[in-house]
């Protein structure tokens, strides 16, 4: 395929070249599971990219010929940086899942086109010897099945998380979805049987192909709750990377393939992380009715306390170990950096100051690590919940900071509560707690918090960032 072979064993310039970036790939996926080096991380894995594309537009040859519409191809990429680029500065944090979630969506839609577009030039001379259950023709069809599917659940995600589509909920959908699922797998095998001389003799089944995937990747994501939605993301990340990998076999690209079965295999992961960190199954989730939308829970759950600002910044000004569980409001009031002044603060009085990071706090995974980061917390500060729990008992005061589900001890004691089980930083074995919060507003999980109506709990109401503000006066103060 490359004829610009100037190493032993036919090993050509662009293939060296595949090798490096896909070096650049696992090397730059491995820096982003630090926060510290995910920037470099992430740098890293777009200069390969970089020169994986710049190097398949100079080096690659399709029987012997290279790669025309150059200028077209410029066009898009510089259309695609600018559009990328301006979008991704402009997003607020708190809409990054929906963002991903459409960039995700875009590759799969790439991938599908790919499909389209290859299949009607399979070789013939491969038809004739193998017919059409060859393994370029399985790899186009995946391709266009797993990125279709992706493409339009992807696409439902990202109005799911931005507020215009609401969940659907049929009891018989999940049947209907496995009715489609043997449909789609019924027509890859027709086309991969039928007795042709060039695969575009099919190529309406291509179309028709795409359309039912269409319908299945919608149907697949519409009955799944809100707060499930980056699970799913997840999962039709890796079903992206999957896609991707299939383009990578068509065109015999080792940069393509590596890429893809890391995505493939990165999304794969984290939705299984992001299962065990809720304590559901996949399964569960796909099928599961927790999240937005879902039941109200206890309705009546007694009387809160609150506390005064002045009495709330002695108890911490006081204290030995206080540790901070920040959330999804924190996120929205942009309080990040406020948090970190009275931190310092504190730090100053002598106070040990720890952060306790719960994994599906926030609206994606690793929210409250970046927002933190961004603050410039630094990293020591940040201890996960399962690590951060057993210190609990011994902490003068929890500060819970716009956080509701990920402390709410439902997820242990209440055996109909839609979370439970899912692990929780356990805020309530404090020997003091503070919650601030705006009102009594439930989370995602719409769910009441009895740790609210606690006796060790006292509530400082307000928004997140002027409550955070007037507590750094009044401890400065002091
Ligand atoms: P939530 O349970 O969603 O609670 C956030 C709380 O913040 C609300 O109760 C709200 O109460 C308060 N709040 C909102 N704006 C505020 C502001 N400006 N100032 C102060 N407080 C404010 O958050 P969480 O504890 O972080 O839990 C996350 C939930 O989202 C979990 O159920 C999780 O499964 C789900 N989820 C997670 C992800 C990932 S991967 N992280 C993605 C999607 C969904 P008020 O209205 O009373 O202020």
């Amino acid at each position: 395929m490359n004829e610009l072979t100037l190493f032993p064993y036919g090993i050509s310039i662009l293939e060296i070249i595949y090798v490096v970036s896909s070096v650049l790939f696992i090397l730059g996926l491995k820096k982003l599971s630090h926060p510290l080096t995910a920037r470099r991380g992430n740098i890293l894995a777009a200069v390969g990219m970089g020169l994986a594309i710049v190097a398949t537009i100079l080096f690659h040859k399709k029987d012997g010929e290279a790669i025309g519409n150059i200028p077209w191809i410029i066009a898009a990429i510089v259309a695609g940086t600018i559009i990328g680029w301006v979008i991704a500065v402009r997003v607020k944090m708190t809409a990054m899942p929906q963002l991903v979630s459409f960039f995700n969506g875009m590759g799969g839609a790439a991938a599908a086109l790919i499909s389209m577009m290859e299949f009607p030039h399979v070789h013939s001379d491969l038809i004739a010897a193998h017919g059409m259950a060859n393994g370029q023709v399985l790899a186009i069809l995946l391709g266009l099945v797993i990125g279709s599917v992706s493409w339009a659940g992807s696409m439902i995600a990202f109005g799911k998380l931005d507020g215009w589509i609401g969940d659907l909920r049929v009891k018989s959908m999940k049947y209907v979805n496995v009715g489609i699922l043997l449909v789609i797998t019924g027509m890859v095998i027709y086309v991969m049987t039928r007795n042709v001389q060039h695969a575009s003799e099919l190529n309406h089944w291509i179309y028709i192909i795409f359309a039912v995937a269409v319908v299945y990747g919608v149907l697949f994501v519409m009955p799944i709750g809100g707060a499930d939605m980056p699970v799913v993301i997840s999962l039709l990340n890796s079903f992206t990377g999957v896609a991707a990998a299939m383009g990578g076999f068509l065109y015999n690209n080792q940069s393509m393939l590596t890429g893809g079965i890391l995505v493939g295999s990165a999304g794969t992961i984290l939705t299984i992380l992001m299962c065990r960190a809720m304590n559901r199954s996949l399964l569960n989730v796909i099928v599961g009715v927790f999240g937005g939308g879902g039941r109200t829970g206890i309705d009546t759950a007694g009387t809160v306390k609150e506390i005064t600002l002045s009495d709330a910044a002695v108890l911490l000004s006081y204290s030995k170990k206080v540790v901070i569980v920040p959330g999804y409001g924190l996120a929205v009031a942009q309080a990040q950096h406020i948090c970190h002044e009275l931190d310092k603060l504190l730090d100053q009085k002598g106070v040990e100051v720890k952060y306790a990071i719960h994994p599906v706090a926030g609206r994606m995974p690793g929210h409250m690590n970046v927002l933190l980061a961004e603050a410039d917390v630094p990293y020591e500060q940040l201890i996960e919940s399962d690590e951060i729990n057993p210190d609990l008992p011994g902490t003068d005061v929890v500060m819970v900071i716009g956080a509701n589900d990920v402390v709410n001890p439902a997820a242990e004691d209440d055996p109909s509560s839609p979370i439970y089980g899912m692990p929780i930083v356990k805020a309530r074995e404090a020997r003091n707690i503070i919650v601030m919060k705006r009102g009594m507003g439930k989370g995602y999980a719409a769910i009441e918090n009895l740790l609210f109506f606690d006796d060790k709990t006292r509530m400082l109401f307000g928004d997140a960032k002027t409550s955070l503000q007037n507590l750094v006066n009044e401890v400065k103060n002091l």
